[in-house]
């Protein structure tokens, strides 16, 4: 894993959106999987900004990470609202390369509807990740196993709470989600979590230097040989060696000064 340390949460996500911005400019038709989550909205923001600047969508094709089971791709809280309202409806991305999984049909006919999609566009080139308080990478919960395909998740109680601030007064979060599995993810060509904030640490510890466990389903990205982790100082705060991180950065950034 490549761990790539930022002072504030604003580079770590600039970080990411210049990750992100590079590899579509260099691969035009590249296949993006996307996340959610309250850390993408400002990568998102980036992106749209990047598009401005004349970055171009329109021979991408995009994956999400996950959806609601039960709400339909119009509910205000549905996964693919959240990525019209912060990206889609913004760049000159077509709707028929946008893929997600639906939270409206039968689960299991969802996560193989998805799946099939992916292996005629697939593999997804560059898989941007979040991660939950509880190590969960999409909505692979705490014991899904490692070599999990899209299905059906069940949400922990934690993770219900921690998501009930995007649902109204008076409405809770749908009880499971149909979700990329942790071995459909593990296909990626290439992935980069991004996570920021304080309330992050105990699972970017886990991720990066706990030993690959369900208990930790983002450990299982250890497994993969082209993970790179942006985090700012809060998120970083409780990795072990976090020295060598930062001495293995410098040494890489002096490599590309010298080779430019
Ligand atoms: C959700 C999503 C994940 C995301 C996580 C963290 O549960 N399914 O893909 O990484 O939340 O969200 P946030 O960025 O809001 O902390």
């Amino acid at each position: 894993m490549r761990i790539v340390l930022h002072d504030t949460a604003e580079a770590a996500r600039a970080f990411a959106v210049a990750r992100i911005a590079a590899t579509l400019a260099a691969k035009p038709d590249a296949v993006l999987g996307l996340a959610t989550g309250g850390t993408m909205e400002p990568v998102y923001e980036g992106l749209i900004a990047a598009h401005r600047d004349g970055l171009s969508f329109a021979r991408a094709t995009t994956f999400n990470l996950d959806e609601y089971v039960g709400l339909a791709g119009d509910h205000p809280q549905s996964y693919r609202t959240y990525m019209r309202h912060h990206l889609f409806d913004h760049v000159d991305i077509a709707a028929a390369r946008t893929h997600i999984p639906r939270g409206d049909i039968d689960p299991a006919e969802a996560a193989a509807a998805f799946e099939a999609a992916l292996a005629a566009s697939g593999p997804v080139d560059l898989q941007l990740l979040g991660l939950g308080h509880n190590g969960h990478i999409g909505f692979n919960e705490p014991s899904s196993s490692l070599a999990s395909r899209t299905r059906e998740k069940t949400l922990t109680r934690s993770t219900r709470e921690a998501n009930a601030r995007f649902f109204g007064a008076g409405e809770t979060p749908p009880h499971s989600a149909v979700t990329m599995g942790i071995g459909t993810i593990l296909e990626s060509r290439a992935i980069l979590v991004l996570a920021v904030g304080a309330a992050k640490a105990g699972a970017v510890r886990g991720m990066v230097e706990g030993p690959v466990t369900a208990r930790c389903p983002a450990s299982a990205l250890q497994m993969h040989p082209d993970v790179t982790v942006a985090l700012d100082a809060g998120a970083a705060a409780e990795l072990e060696l976090i020295d060598h991180y930062r001495e293995a950065e410098e040494l890489r950034r002096r490599r590309e000064a010298d080779a430019a």
